[in-house]
């Protein structure tokens, strides 16, 4: 027989898709009544619009009916002030985790024992992909199984969530800001919280504050890998995230023309004046691979890839061919520069995917 003692003890295991814990836990089933077999009980949505109603729907009615019931009515109400509020509280206090205080750490992630991998994609100028690399490492990875997320540190020139083809904001749950998904991956940007692509007019301290605030404020979850998105050279922020996480690896990109590794073996060097362990070396706008014949163009030069790994003593993990992603733009799953897995270009990025898996594994936890 249904009882409410049942559907609540079975909708543990139902979680709320953006924070990853039970929506019981998160007392967010109210009013649950059983008549025979009909059941109709109340979702409080941390905020009204919650944009993962459908599937909470989905999920709670998929659940119930598991347990028997024939017909389940769901109702959404949403959080008080005051219950966001405490909400918020709570999350924050399971970011800060138990490290004690003397670590000042913003986020548990940042703790050097955490299993969170950090992988910095930096370059000595702009324009030469490490956005594009950025994402679509980080989807590759993704489409593997990992928990993998984004910070866009771009904080001027922010691209990730248009490359993404993101156009919606995180929920923001009292002063807890959730990342938005895409394809797996999360992501926190600039971007979320500009008005009408108006320009950020920061100057460097507040800059650094929102980089911590991508911490502090953002409710990230356990994650695999976290990804970093630089702005080009080696300014502030380059040098607020070596500071920052200390931890995080490095992978430079570089375009293929000679001069271009040779500004960007300053990105190099600094991460090795700053200790930071770089996994490779990324070059992007390889080659132009003709689709009839198959020949390659070299038409930004070639070998800067190479000698820019040799100075910096390390190794040239992928050469991205020119191309943008070829889709149907109608087609709501594609992005402007996500590849498909299938395309040549995707499976290029399954395999950087796999050499960054190879040189930074997860840490055995035991
Ligand atoms: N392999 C490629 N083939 C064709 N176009 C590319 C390729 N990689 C990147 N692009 C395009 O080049 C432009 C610059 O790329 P992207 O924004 O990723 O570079 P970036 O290094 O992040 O730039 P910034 O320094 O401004 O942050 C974008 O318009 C992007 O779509
Ligand atoms: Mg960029």
């Amino acid at each position: 027989m249904l009882t409410e003692d049942k559907i609540l003890e079975a909708l543990k295991d139902v979680k709320d898709p953006e924070i990853n814990q039970s929506l019981v836990e998160l007392n967010m089933i109210r009013d649950v009544q059983v008549n025979g077999d009909i059941v109709s009980l109340t979702v409080v949505l941390t905020i009204p619009g919650c944009p993962l109603k459908a599937k909470i729907e989905e999920d709670v009615v998929n659940k119930v009916k598991a347990l028997g019931a024939k017909e389940v009515h769901v109702t959404f109400g949403s959080m008080t002030d005051e219950e966001r509020a405490k909400l918020s509280a709570k999350l924050r206090g399971q970011r800060r985790g138990d490290a004690p205080k003397s670590q000042k750490l913003l986020s548990p992630m940042l703790a050097e024992d955490s299993p969170t991998q950090f992988i910095a994609v930096a370059s000595g100028k702009g324009g030469v992909g490490k956005s594009t690399i950025t994402v679509n490492l980080a989807v590759a990875l993704a489409r593997k199984g990992k928990r993998v997320g984004i910070i866009d540190a771009d904080i001027y020139g922010f691209s990730v969530p248009d490359m993404m083809g993101v156009d919606q904001r995180p929920t923001v749950i009292d002063k807890t800001i959730l990342p938005v998904e895409r394809y797996g991956v999360k992501i926190i940007s600039m971007g979320f919280f500009v008005q009408e692509n108006a320009p950020v007019i920061w100057r460097g301290p507040m800059l650094g504050k929102m980089l911590r605030n991508f911490f502090t404020e953002v409710h990230w979850d356990e994650m695999d890998y976290m990804l970093i998105d630089l702005p080009p050279g080696t300014g502030d922020m380059a040098l607020d995230v070596h500071q920052l996480i200390p931890k995080s690896k490095e992978i430079i990109v570089t375009t293929p023309h000679p001069t271009a590794a040779f500004v960007a073996a300053r990105a190099g060097a600094m991460a090795l004046h700053t200790n930071h362990e770089i996994l490779g070396v990324v070059e992007n706008m390889a080659y132009y691979e003709c689709s009839d014949c198959g020949h390659k163009d070299y038409i930004f030069g070639q070998g800067g890839g190479e000698k820019l790994a040799k100075e910096l003593k390390t190794t040239l993990l992928a050469q991205i061919p020119l191309g943008v992603p070829d889709h149907d733009i109608s087609d709501p799953d594609a992005s402007p520069s996500v590849y498909a897995a299938d395309s040549r270009t995707g499976k290029i990025y399954d395999h950087l995917a796999d050499e960054v898996l190879d040189r930074c594994p997860q840490p055995v936890m035991g």
